[in-house]
Protein backbone atom coordinates (compact mmCIF):
# COMPACT_ATOMS: atom_id res chain seq x y z
CA UNK A 1 0.00 0.00 0.00
CA UNK A 2 1.36 3.28 -0.91
CA UNK A 3 0.72 6.47 1.66
CA UNK A 4 0.96 9.49 0.60
CA UNK A 5 0.88 12.95 3.13
CA UNK A 6 -0.22 16.29 2.53
CA UNK A 7 -0.28 19.56 4.62
CA UNK A 8 -1.83 22.89 4.27
CA UNK A 9 -4.51 25.17 5.94
CA UNK A 10 -7.51 24.83 3.70
CA UNK A 11 -8.81 27.94 5.15
CA UNK A 12 -12.66 28.53 3.21
CA UNK A 13 -11.68 25.00 1.17
CA UNK A 14 -11.53 26.36 -2.59
CA UNK A 15 -11.54 24.51 -6.19
CA UNK A 16 -7.69 24.67 -5.77
CA UNK A 17 -7.51 23.11 -2.45
CA UNK A 18 -9.97 19.98 -3.64
CA UNK A 19 -7.77 19.40 -7.26
CA UNK A 20 -4.55 19.24 -4.87
CA UNK A 21 -6.31 16.94 -2.76
CA UNK A 22 -7.67 14.72 -5.53
CA UNK A 23 -4.20 14.35 -7.55
CA UNK A 24 -2.74 13.78 -4.12
CA UNK A 25 -4.76 10.64 -3.38
CA UNK A 26 -4.24 9.33 -7.17
CA UNK A 27 -0.58 9.28 -6.06
CA UNK A 28 -1.12 6.12 -4.06
CA UNK A 29 -3.53 4.06 -2.02
CA UNK A 30 -3.89 5.73 1.51
CA UNK A 31 -4.01 9.75 1.60
CA UNK A 32 -3.22 11.74 4.71
CA UNK A 33 -3.73 14.85 5.32
CA UNK A 34 -2.25 17.41 7.76
CA UNK A 35 -4.30 20.60 8.87
CA UNK A 36 -1.97 23.34 10.12
CA UNK A 37 -3.22 24.80 13.68
CA UNK A 38 -3.87 28.10 14.49
CA UNK A 39 -1.34 28.50 17.01
CA UNK A 40 2.06 26.85 14.19
CA UNK A 41 0.09 29.17 11.55
CA UNK A 42 0.88 32.44 13.96
CA UNK A 43 4.26 31.47 14.05
CA UNK A 44 4.37 31.12 10.54
CA UNK A 45 2.68 34.52 9.67
CA UNK A 46 -0.97 33.70 8.94
CA UNK A 47 -2.79 35.44 11.32
CA UNK A 48 -6.15 35.69 9.87
CA UNK A 49 -7.64 32.19 8.94
CA UNK A 50 -11.08 32.96 8.70
CA UNK A 51 -12.11 29.88 9.91
CA UNK A 52 -10.99 28.12 13.20
CA UNK A 53 -8.90 24.48 13.30
CA UNK A 54 -12.09 22.29 13.62
CA UNK A 55 -13.92 23.75 10.86
CA UNK A 56 -11.22 23.56 8.40
CA UNK A 57 -10.98 20.12 9.48
CA UNK A 58 -14.54 19.04 8.92
CA UNK A 59 -14.24 21.07 5.68
CA UNK A 60 -11.33 18.58 4.53
CA UNK A 61 -13.38 15.36 6.07
CA UNK A 62 -16.64 16.64 3.99
CA UNK A 63 -14.27 16.06 0.38
CA UNK A 64 -14.22 12.47 1.40
CA UNK A 65 -10.58 12.64 0.27
CA UNK A 66 -8.78 12.13 2.99
CA UNK A 67 -8.42 8.72 5.05
CA UNK A 68 -6.67 10.31 7.76
CA UNK A 69 -6.68 13.58 9.01
CA UNK A 70 -3.55 14.67 11.54
CA UNK A 71 -3.22 18.44 12.84
CA UNK A 72 0.19 19.87 12.44
CA UNK A 73 1.51 21.81 15.39
CA UNK A 74 5.24 22.38 14.95
CA UNK A 75 7.77 22.99 13.03
CA UNK A 76 9.38 19.96 12.45
CA UNK A 77 6.50 17.66 12.72
CA UNK A 78 6.72 16.62 9.17
CA UNK A 79 9.88 14.93 9.63
CA UNK A 80 8.21 12.83 12.72
CA UNK A 81 4.54 12.15 10.84
CA UNK A 82 6.41 10.66 7.87
CA UNK A 83 8.89 8.43 10.51
CA UNK A 84 5.60 7.63 12.44
CA UNK A 85 2.54 6.53 9.87
CA UNK A 86 5.61 5.18 7.33
CA UNK A 87 5.00 7.37 4.44
CA UNK A 88 6.39 6.69 0.82
CA UNK A 89 5.47 10.12 -0.85
CA UNK A 90 4.91 13.49 0.76
CA UNK A 91 3.41 15.92 -1.61
CA UNK A 92 2.42 19.86 -1.67
CA UNK A 93 1.54 22.69 -4.63
CA UNK A 94 4.04 23.91 -6.50
CA UNK A 95 4.44 27.22 -4.50
CA UNK A 96 6.48 25.24 -2.38
CA UNK A 97 8.84 23.97 -4.97
CA UNK A 98 12.25 22.91 -3.58
CA UNK A 99 10.79 24.00 -0.07
CA UNK A 100 10.65 20.38 1.08
CA UNK A 101 13.57 18.53 -0.62
CA UNK A 102 14.89 17.89 2.88
CA UNK A 103 12.13 15.42 3.41
CA UNK A 104 14.04 13.11 0.10
CA UNK A 105 15.99 11.34 3.04
CA UNK A 106 12.69 10.22 4.21
CA UNK A 107 10.14 9.37 0.82
CA UNK A 108 9.45 10.32 -1.99
CA UNK A 109 8.83 14.13 -2.51
CA UNK A 110 6.80 15.53 -5.51
CA UNK A 111 5.35 19.11 -6.04
CA UNK A 112 1.76 19.22 -8.10
CA UNK A 113 1.03 22.31 -10.08
CA UNK A 114 -0.69 24.90 -8.33
CA UNK A 115 -4.22 25.58 -9.61
CA UNK A 116 -4.40 29.18 -10.86
CA UNK A 117 -6.39 32.06 -9.94
CA UNK A 118 -7.64 30.81 -6.81
CA UNK A 119 -6.23 31.26 -3.15
CA UNK A 120 -7.53 31.62 0.33
CA UNK A 121 -6.29 34.93 0.45
CA UNK A 122 -7.90 36.21 -2.14
CA UNK A 123 -10.85 34.75 -1.12
CA UNK A 124 -10.64 36.43 2.21
CA UNK A 125 -9.89 40.08 0.69
CA UNK A 126 -12.77 39.97 -1.35
CA UNK A 127 -14.77 38.34 1.66
CA UNK A 128 -13.88 40.69 4.14
CA UNK A 129 -13.05 44.36 3.06
CA UNK A 130 -13.46 46.82 5.73
CA UNK A 131 -12.35 50.55 5.17
CA UNK A 132 -10.52 51.49 8.05
CA UNK A 133 -10.53 55.47 9.19
CA UNK A 134 -7.75 56.39 11.37
CA UNK A 135 -8.37 59.86 14.03
CA UNK A 136 -5.66 61.12 16.21
CA UNK A 137 -1.91 62.45 16.13
CA UNK A 138 -0.17 59.75 17.99
CA UNK A 139 2.98 58.72 16.84
CA UNK A 140 1.67 55.02 17.07
CA UNK A 141 0.00 55.66 13.88
CA UNK A 142 2.74 54.47 11.05
CA UNK A 143 2.50 51.52 13.28
CA UNK A 144 -0.67 50.78 12.76
CA UNK A 145 -1.09 51.58 9.28
CA UNK A 146 1.96 49.17 8.40
CA UNK A 147 0.44 46.54 10.57
CA UNK A 148 -3.23 47.11 9.02
CA UNK A 149 -1.38 46.12 5.30
CA UNK A 150 -0.89 42.52 7.47
CA UNK A 151 -4.36 41.66 7.41
CA UNK A 152 -6.31 40.74 4.41
CA UNK A 153 -8.80 42.84 3.44
CA UNK A 154 -8.25 45.58 5.67
CA UNK A 155 -8.00 49.34 3.72
CA UNK A 156 -7.07 52.34 5.12
CA UNK A 157 -9.34 54.79 3.62
CA UNK A 158 -7.63 58.08 5.42
CA UNK A 159 -6.26 60.05 8.55
CA UNK A 160 -8.11 62.79 10.17
CA UNK A 161 -5.03 64.73 12.37
CA UNK A 162 -6.94 65.91 15.35
CA UNK A 163 -3.55 68.14 16.11
CA UNK A 164 -0.40 68.57 14.70
CA UNK A 165 1.73 65.24 13.88
CA UNK A 166 4.77 64.75 14.00
CA UNK A 167 5.44 61.73 11.61
CA UNK A 168 5.56 61.23 8.08
CA UNK A 169 2.50 58.95 6.85
CA UNK A 170 2.34 56.98 3.44
CA UNK A 171 1.71 58.64 0.56
CA UNK A 172 -1.46 56.25 -0.13
CA UNK A 173 -3.23 57.33 3.27
CA UNK A 174 -4.81 60.31 2.30
CA UNK A 175 -5.52 62.84 5.14
CA UNK A 176 -8.67 64.17 5.30
CA UNK A 177 -9.84 67.70 6.71
CA UNK A 178 -12.46 67.09 8.66
CA UNK A 179 -13.52 63.88 11.00
CA UNK A 180 -17.19 64.21 9.41
CA UNK A 181 -15.61 63.52 6.17
CA UNK A 182 -13.32 60.72 7.38
CA UNK A 183 -16.42 58.95 8.45
CA UNK A 184 -18.72 58.91 5.41
CA UNK A 185 -15.35 57.24 3.94
CA UNK A 186 -14.88 54.77 6.66
CA UNK A 187 -17.14 51.23 8.02
CA UNK A 188 -14.89 51.71 11.16
CA UNK A 189 -12.74 54.18 13.10
CA UNK A 190 -9.63 53.76 14.76
CA UNK A 191 -9.58 56.40 17.30
CA UNK A 192 -5.53 57.32 18.70
CA UNK A 193 -7.08 61.45 19.20
CA UNK A 194 -6.33 62.70 22.50
CA UNK A 195 -7.69 61.10 25.64
CA UNK A 196 -9.87 63.70 26.18
CA UNK A 197 -11.16 63.56 22.93
CA UNK A 198 -12.11 59.91 22.74
CA UNK A 199 -15.20 60.29 23.76
CA UNK A 200 -16.58 62.60 21.22
CA UNK A 201 -14.99 60.70 18.61
CA UNK A 202 -16.16 57.63 19.53
CA UNK A 203 -19.61 58.37 20.25
CA UNK A 204 -20.20 60.44 16.72
CA UNK A 205 -18.65 57.72 14.74
CA UNK A 206 -21.46 55.11 16.82
CA UNK A 207 -24.05 57.66 16.06
CA UNK A 208 -23.02 57.45 11.90
CA UNK A 209 -23.20 53.99 12.59
CA UNK A 210 -19.46 53.18 12.28
CA UNK A 211 -17.84 50.47 13.85
CA UNK A 212 -14.89 51.11 16.34
CA UNK A 213 -11.39 50.25 17.91
CA UNK A 214 -10.50 52.69 20.55
CA UNK A 215 -6.86 53.11 22.20
CA UNK A 216 -7.48 53.16 25.75
CA UNK A 217 -8.79 54.19 27.60
CA UNK A 218 -12.22 55.05 26.02
CA UNK A 219 -12.87 57.71 27.93
CA UNK A 220 -11.80 59.93 31.36
CA UNK A 221 -14.94 58.69 33.20
CA UNK A 222 -16.77 55.62 33.79
CA UNK A 223 -19.75 56.90 33.17
CA UNK A 224 -18.93 58.00 29.86
CA UNK A 225 -17.61 55.03 28.61
CA UNK A 226 -20.51 52.81 29.69
CA UNK A 227 -22.59 55.08 27.98
CA UNK A 228 -20.13 54.29 24.89
CA UNK A 229 -20.65 50.93 25.17
CA UNK A 230 -24.59 50.79 25.65
CA UNK A 231 -24.82 53.29 22.69
CA UNK A 232 -22.44 50.31 20.44
CA UNK A 233 -24.96 48.06 21.33
CA UNK A 234 -28.49 49.93 20.39
CA UNK A 235 -26.83 51.06 16.87
CA UNK A 236 -25.48 47.13 16.48
CA UNK A 237 -21.76 48.43 16.33
CA UNK A 238 -18.72 46.72 17.69
CA UNK A 239 -16.36 49.03 20.04
CA UNK A 240 -13.56 47.19 21.43
CA UNK A 241 -10.90 48.65 23.35
CA UNK A 242 -7.42 48.73 21.96
CA UNK A 243 -5.17 47.40 24.33
CA UNK A 244 -2.59 45.47 22.11
CA UNK A 245 -1.26 43.21 25.18
CA UNK A 246 -4.65 41.73 25.63
CA UNK A 247 -4.44 40.28 21.57
CA UNK A 248 -0.71 38.73 22.47
CA UNK A 249 -0.67 34.49 22.71
CA UNK A 250 1.41 34.93 25.33
CA UNK A 251 -0.85 37.30 27.13
CA UNK A 252 -3.43 34.93 26.85
CA UNK A 253 -1.94 32.20 27.84
CA UNK A 254 -0.12 33.28 31.07
CA UNK A 255 -4.12 34.42 32.30
CA UNK A 256 -5.06 31.35 31.83
CA UNK A 257 -2.34 30.01 33.21
CA UNK A 258 -2.70 32.24 36.76
CA UNK A 259 -6.38 31.53 36.79
CA UNK A 260 -6.45 27.90 36.51
CA UNK A 261 -4.63 27.42 39.54
CA UNK A 262 -1.01 26.64 38.34
CA UNK A 263 0.69 28.93 40.99
CA UNK A 264 -1.94 28.25 43.26
CA UNK A 265 -4.37 31.24 44.55
CA UNK A 266 -3.26 34.46 42.88
CA UNK A 267 -2.14 36.85 46.05
CA UNK A 268 -1.02 39.57 44.42
CA UNK A 269 -0.76 40.78 40.79
CA UNK A 270 2.26 43.54 40.21
CA UNK A 271 3.03 45.57 37.73
CA UNK A 272 5.10 48.14 36.01
CA UNK A 273 5.24 50.10 32.72
CA UNK A 274 7.26 53.69 32.20
CA UNK A 275 8.69 55.07 28.91
CA UNK A 276 10.60 58.41 28.89
CA UNK A 277 8.84 61.54 27.34
CA UNK A 278 11.41 63.66 25.14
CA UNK A 279 11.68 66.89 26.47
CA UNK A 280 9.36 66.04 29.51
CA UNK A 281 7.78 69.62 30.58
CA UNK A 282 7.18 71.14 27.12
CA UNK A 283 3.92 70.79 24.84
CA UNK A 284 2.11 68.73 27.56
CA UNK A 285 -1.38 69.13 25.85
CA UNK A 286 0.13 67.18 22.68
CA UNK A 287 1.55 64.58 25.13
CA UNK A 288 -0.50 61.67 26.61
CA UNK A 289 -0.07 62.08 30.37
CA UNK A 290 1.50 58.70 32.00
CA UNK A 291 -1.74 57.07 33.71
CA UNK A 292 -3.13 57.59 30.18
CA UNK A 293 -0.56 56.39 28.08
CA UNK A 294 0.00 53.41 30.29
CA UNK A 295 -2.64 52.75 33.01
CA UNK A 296 -5.03 51.03 30.91
CA UNK A 297 -2.19 48.21 29.96
CA UNK A 298 -0.49 48.48 33.99
CA UNK A 299 -4.75 47.83 35.23
CA UNK A 300 -5.37 45.38 32.14
CA UNK A 301 -3.51 41.73 34.10
CA UNK A 302 -4.91 43.21 37.13
CA UNK A 303 -8.44 43.50 36.65
CA UNK A 304 -8.40 40.64 34.45
CA UNK A 305 -7.05 38.00 37.20
CA UNK A 306 -8.32 39.69 40.41
CA UNK A 307 -11.45 40.78 38.85
CA UNK A 308 -12.73 44.89 39.49
CA UNK A 309 -14.19 44.29 42.93
CA UNK A 310 -11.33 45.71 44.88
CA UNK A 311 -11.78 47.48 48.66
CA UNK A 312 -10.28 50.11 48.38
CA UNK A 313 -7.43 51.86 46.10
CA UNK A 314 -4.55 53.90 47.25
CA UNK A 315 -3.19 56.59 44.20
CA UNK A 316 -0.12 58.27 44.57
CA UNK A 317 0.47 60.49 42.39
CA UNK A 318 3.30 62.96 40.97
CA UNK A 319 1.62 65.90 38.77
CA UNK A 320 4.23 67.71 36.14
CA UNK A 321 1.33 70.31 35.91
CA UNK A 322 -1.21 70.41 38.72
CA UNK A 323 -3.57 72.58 36.23
CA UNK A 324 -3.90 69.77 33.10
CA UNK A 325 -3.63 66.85 36.08
CA UNK A 326 -0.95 65.62 33.86
CA UNK A 327 1.22 63.07 36.12
CA UNK A 328 4.91 62.20 35.51
CA UNK A 329 4.60 59.14 37.73
CA UNK A 330 1.55 57.19 39.32
CA UNK A 331 1.47 54.36 41.81
CA UNK A 332 -1.57 53.06 42.69
CA UNK A 333 -2.22 50.12 45.23
CA UNK A 334 -5.13 48.10 45.33
CA UNK A 335 -6.85 46.25 48.35
CA UNK A 336 -9.07 43.24 47.55
CA UNK A 337 -11.27 40.90 50.12
CA UNK A 338 -8.08 38.20 49.80
CA UNK A 339 -5.48 39.93 47.26
CA UNK A 340 -3.40 42.90 46.94
CA UNK A 341 -2.03 44.32 43.20
CA UNK A 342 0.29 47.25 42.42
CA UNK A 343 0.91 49.23 39.37
CA UNK A 344 3.63 52.07 38.73
CA UNK A 345 3.48 54.00 35.35
CA UNK A 346 5.56 57.16 34.44
CA UNK A 347 6.32 59.10 31.37
CA UNK A 348 8.93 61.05 33.56
CA UNK A 349 10.50 58.71 35.63
CA UNK A 350 12.09 54.58 34.40
CA UNK A 351 11.83 51.17 36.13
CA UNK A 352 11.97 48.04 35.16
CA UNK A 353 8.90 46.89 33.54
CA UNK A 354 8.35 43.54 34.66
CA UNK A 355 5.16 41.88 35.72
CA UNK A 356 4.84 39.15 38.51
CA UNK A 357 2.17 37.19 39.81
CA UNK A 358 2.30 36.02 43.01
CA UNK A 359 0.89 32.60 44.10
CA UNK A 360 0.60 30.58 46.75
CA UNK A 361 2.26 27.29 45.04
CA UNK A 362 4.36 29.96 42.88
CA UNK A 363 4.40 32.86 40.77
CA UNK A 364 4.40 33.78 36.74
CA UNK A 365 7.47 36.36 35.72
CA UNK A 366 6.83 38.20 32.85
CA UNK A 367 10.31 40.27 31.39
CA UNK A 368 9.88 43.71 30.64
CA UNK A 369 8.91 44.75 28.74
CA UNK A 370 6.01 42.70 29.52
CA UNK A 371 2.96 44.16 27.24
CA UNK A 372 4.59 43.22 24.40
CA UNK A 373 6.24 40.14 25.40
CA UNK A 374 6.42 36.55 23.55
CA UNK A 375 8.01 34.73 26.41
CA UNK A 376 7.12 34.08 30.36
CA UNK A 377 8.12 32.04 32.92
CA UNK A 378 6.47 29.69 36.11
CA UNK A 379 8.44 29.74 38.52
CA UNK A 380 8.02 27.32 42.22
CA UNK A 381 10.12 26.78 45.39
CA UNK A 382 11.34 23.75 43.88
CA UNK A 383 13.38 25.30 40.68
CA UNK A 384 13.37 22.04 39.07
CA UNK A 385 9.88 22.39 38.00
CA UNK A 386 10.05 26.02 36.66
CA UNK A 387 8.47 26.25 33.59
CA UNK A 388 9.24 28.82 30.32
CA UNK A 389 6.77 29.38 27.45
CA UNK A 390 7.35 31.02 24.35
CA UNK A 391 5.46 32.28 21.49
CA UNK A 392 5.25 33.89 18.38
CA UNK A 393 4.54 37.55 18.67
CA UNK A 394 4.45 39.91 15.38
CA UNK A 395 3.78 43.25 15.22
CA UNK A 396 3.62 43.83 18.99
CA UNK A 397 0.12 42.12 18.75
CA UNK A 398 -1.00 45.29 16.44
CA UNK A 399 -2.13 42.93 14.03
CA UNK A 400 -3.50 40.66 15.85
CA UNK A 401 -5.60 43.11 17.51
CA UNK A 402 -7.06 44.29 13.84
CA UNK A 403 -7.67 40.88 12.95
CA UNK A 404 -9.62 40.60 16.04
CA UNK A 405 -11.63 43.49 15.29
CA UNK A 406 -12.38 42.96 11.72
CA UNK A 407 -13.57 39.53 12.53
CA UNK A 408 -15.75 40.81 15.30
CA UNK A 409 -17.50 43.38 12.61
CA UNK A 410 -17.68 40.27 10.50
CA UNK A 411 -19.68 38.37 13.01
CA UNK A 412 -21.13 40.95 14.30
CA UNK A 413 -20.42 39.05 17.31
CA UNK A 414 -17.82 40.99 20.70
CA UNK A 415 -15.08 38.49 20.88
CA UNK A 416 -15.39 39.64 24.42
CA UNK A 417 -11.15 39.51 24.68
CA UNK A 418 -11.37 42.45 27.26
CA UNK A 419 -15.48 42.89 28.67
CA UNK A 420 -17.04 46.41 28.74
CA UNK A 421 -16.65 45.99 32.50
CA UNK A 422 -12.91 46.60 32.50
CA UNK A 423 -12.66 49.29 29.95
CA UNK A 424 -15.12 50.98 32.67
CA UNK A 425 -13.10 50.25 35.69
CA UNK A 426 -10.29 51.62 33.58
CA UNK A 427 -11.60 54.95 33.39
CA UNK A 428 -13.00 55.33 36.68
CA UNK A 429 -9.32 54.85 38.30
CA UNK A 430 -8.23 57.55 35.98
CA UNK A 431 -11.36 59.89 36.95
CA UNK A 432 -10.32 59.28 40.39
CA UNK A 433 -6.80 60.08 39.85
CA UNK A 434 -7.66 63.33 38.12
CA UNK A 435 -10.13 63.98 40.59
CA UNK A 436 -7.45 64.54 43.24
CA UNK A 437 -5.49 62.06 45.25
CA UNK A 438 -2.40 62.38 47.74
CA UNK A 439 0.70 63.96 45.20
CA UNK A 440 4.20 64.27 45.76
CA UNK A 441 7.18 66.21 44.46
CA UNK A 442 9.90 64.88 43.07
N1 LIG B 1 -3.13 24.82 -3.44
C1 LIG B 1 -3.21 24.59 -4.81
N2 LIG B 1 -3.80 25.52 -5.60
C2 LIG B 1 -4.30 26.66 -5.10
C3 LIG B 1 -4.23 26.91 -3.70
C4 LIG B 1 -3.63 25.96 -2.89
O1 LIG B 1 -2.77 23.56 -5.30
N3 LIG B 1 -4.85 27.55 -5.91
C5 LIG B 1 -2.46 23.85 -2.59
C6 LIG B 1 -1.24 24.40 -1.87
O2 LIG B 1 -0.10 24.35 -2.72
C7 LIG B 1 -1.11 23.46 -0.71
C8 LIG B 1 -2.57 23.10 -0.38
O3 LIG B 1 -3.33 23.47 -1.54
O4 LIG B 1 -0.45 22.27 -1.11
C9 LIG B 1 -3.06 23.85 0.83
O5 LIG B 1 -2.79 25.24 0.63
P1 LIG B 1 -3.15 26.42 1.58
O6 LIG B 1 -1.91 27.14 1.94
O7 LIG B 1 -4.03 25.94 2.64
O8 LIG B 1 -4.05 27.30 0.55
P2 LIG B 1 -3.85 28.71 -0.10
O9 LIG B 1 -5.07 29.00 -0.89
O10 LIG B 1 -2.54 28.76 -0.84
O11 LIG B 1 -3.82 29.65 1.19
P3 LIG B 1 -3.21 31.09 1.41
O12 LIG B 1 -3.77 31.98 0.34
O13 LIG B 1 -3.68 31.48 2.80
O14 LIG B 1 -1.71 30.97 1.32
Amino acid sequence: MIKVITYGTYDMLHYGHVRLLQRAKALGDYLVVGVTSDDYDRTRGKINNQQALMERIEAVKQTGLADEIIVEEYEGQKIDDIKRLNIDVFTVGSDWEGKFDYLKEYCQVIYLPRTQGISSTEIRSNHRRLRLGIVGNSGVIPKFIREAKCVNGVEITGLYPSQRIDFQIPEDIPLVSSYEELLELSDALYVVSMPNCHYAHVKNAIMAGKHVLCESPISLERKQTAELFGLAKAHGCILMDGIKTVYSTAYSRLSLLAKSGKIGKVVSVDTVCTSLMTKPAKDLERKWSSICAWGPTAMLPIFDILGCHYTDKTITTHFLDDAMRFDGFTKIDFLYCDAVASLRVAKAAKSEGDLVITGTEGYIYVPAPWWKTDYFEVRYENATENKRFFYQLDGEGIRYEIVAFSKAIESRKDPNYLPSAISEEISSVIEALHSGVSTFRI
